[in-house]
């Protein structure tokens, strides 16, 4: 099989990829190791900055979202038994995020994909990437047993933190910067009504929470755990217990809880891996790149990889080499700036180990200076709602 393209991973980056490839006339595969069930039944990023809306909108695939996610134009901070709304909307200008999940945004796209009959290989499993330093690339790989090798002009790398094209790579072409926070998130779905109209990122001593949702009538919960922590031994109840323990009286009070349909740990890692492009494999999304989920930029920046990427094809197509030649340092500015903020909430957000009483009170003179201060309150909100493609 021949291709322009060959896009490995099937994630959002590597579907959103596909998309704005398709409409900008460029023809490509996806290659994803899973089954189509298994990436949908990962629960992860629930919000989404404007330029993402933007980009699934110049795709025709916002339809459902605009339907069924929900805008919002803030959302709160909790600290000291209280919590305190940061205006989204008024700090920016009119900016807002929407609320929809990634699983959601995904199907969209896989929907969208289908519809139009375009090649997508799932299950591909012993997948690897071959001669991407010269101009034939090639990608192979083995689906039910049959072998299978895809020819292209270049490969978009799009398979996640731990995919096989970072991995491909020669070690000394790349310089990786990385941070490993000494603790987890513990998610759970539930189909109970959300605590709150808005989302609430809480600091307390017993650790950070966060409180966000889906839809009306089912929520998503975090709380900050330890990296021992196993899933199995969080019930139900003392997931709530915790979750209550860390929210303001009023809020406590008027949590709904069920029984979850989701439960699971996250580690939190900032990643990155420079260049983000070797010859004729770009890397894009998490294969590049990880941040912590505090502040929800991820998706974020997977689909702004993937927007400049799909850019830079279409202008190799039309005849300029500027855009793929560009493509690592213009993602890279924007990545650096996710990261530092990513970094940032995490640090304000969540009890450390070693902060002892002075960095404790660091973070309350802080957390006090952003609500009070309408400059702090503006950088947050800006980067909230995400900086300038
Ligand atoms: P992935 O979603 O990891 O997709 C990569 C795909 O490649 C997968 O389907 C995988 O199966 C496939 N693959 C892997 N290896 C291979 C291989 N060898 N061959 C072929 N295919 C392969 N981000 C936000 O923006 N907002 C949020 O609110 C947010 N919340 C989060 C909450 C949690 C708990 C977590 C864990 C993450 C959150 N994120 C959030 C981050 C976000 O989920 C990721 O940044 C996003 O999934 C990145 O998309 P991706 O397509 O680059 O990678
Ligand atoms: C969600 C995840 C995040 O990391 C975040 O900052 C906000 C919301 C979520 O899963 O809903």
């Amino acid at each position: 099989m021949r291709v322009q393209v060959a896009i490995v991973g099937g994630g959002p980056a590597g579907h959103l990829l596909g998309q704005l490839l398709y409409k900008a006339g460029i023809d490509a595969i996806v290659i994803e190791q899973r089954s189509q069930a298994y990436v949908l039944g990962r629960i992860r990023a629930g919000v989404l900055e404007q330029g993402t809306t933007d980009l699934l909108d110049e795709v025709d695939v916002g339809a459902r979202m605009h339907r069924e996610g929900l805008v919002h134009g803030g959302f709160a901070l909790g600290f000291g038994g209280a919590h305190h709304r940061i205006d989204l909307n008024k700090l920016t200008g009119g900016k807002n995020v929407m609320v929809y999940g990634q699983t959601e945004v995904t199907h969209d796209l896989m929907d969208a994909r289908a519809a139009a009959g375009l090649a997508t290989a799932y299950e591909a499993e012993n997948v690897s990437l071959h001669d991407f330093d010269g101009p034939n690339p090639k990608v192979r790989y083995v689906q039910h047993g049959v072998a299978h090798e895809v020819e292209c002009d270049f490969i978009a790398g799009c398979d996640g933190f731990h995919g096989v094209s970072r991995a491909s790579v020669p070690a000394a072409a790349l310089k990786t910067y990385e941070r490993v926070y000494p603790f987890g998130w513990l998610g759970v779905l539930s189909d109970t009504p959300p605590v709150s109209e808005e989302l609430v990122y809480a600091n307390h001593a017993r650790g950070f929470a966060l409180c966000s949702m889906r839809s009306h009538t089912r929520s998503r919960y975090y709380v900050q755990c330890s990296l021992e922590d196993k899933v199995e031994n969080w019930s139900d109840n003392a997931f709530w217990d915790e979750l209550r323990s860390r929210l303001a009286p009023e809020l406590a009070e008027s949590l709904v809880t069920g029984p979850s349909i989701e439960k699971s740990i996250a580690p939190l890692r900032s990643f990155v891996a420079e260049p983000m492009r070797f010859g004729r494999l770009f890397l894009a999304g998490d294969a590049a790149h990880i941040v912590p989920p505090t502040g929800a930029k991820g998706l974020n920046l997977a689909a702004s990889d993937v927007r400049y990427l799909a850019r830079a094809l279409a202008e190799f197509y039309a005849g300029s080499e500027a855009g793929i030649n560009h493509y690592s340092d213009t993602c890279l500015r924007r990545v650096w700036k996710a990261v530092r903020f990513s970094w940032w909430f995490t640090s304000l957000m969540h009890k450390f180990p070693d902060a002892g009483g002075f960095g404790q009170k660091i973070q309350e003179a802080e957390l006090d200076y952003l609500i009070h201060s309408q400059a702090a309150s503006t950088s947050l909100a800006e980067n909230y709602v995400g900086l300038p493609l």
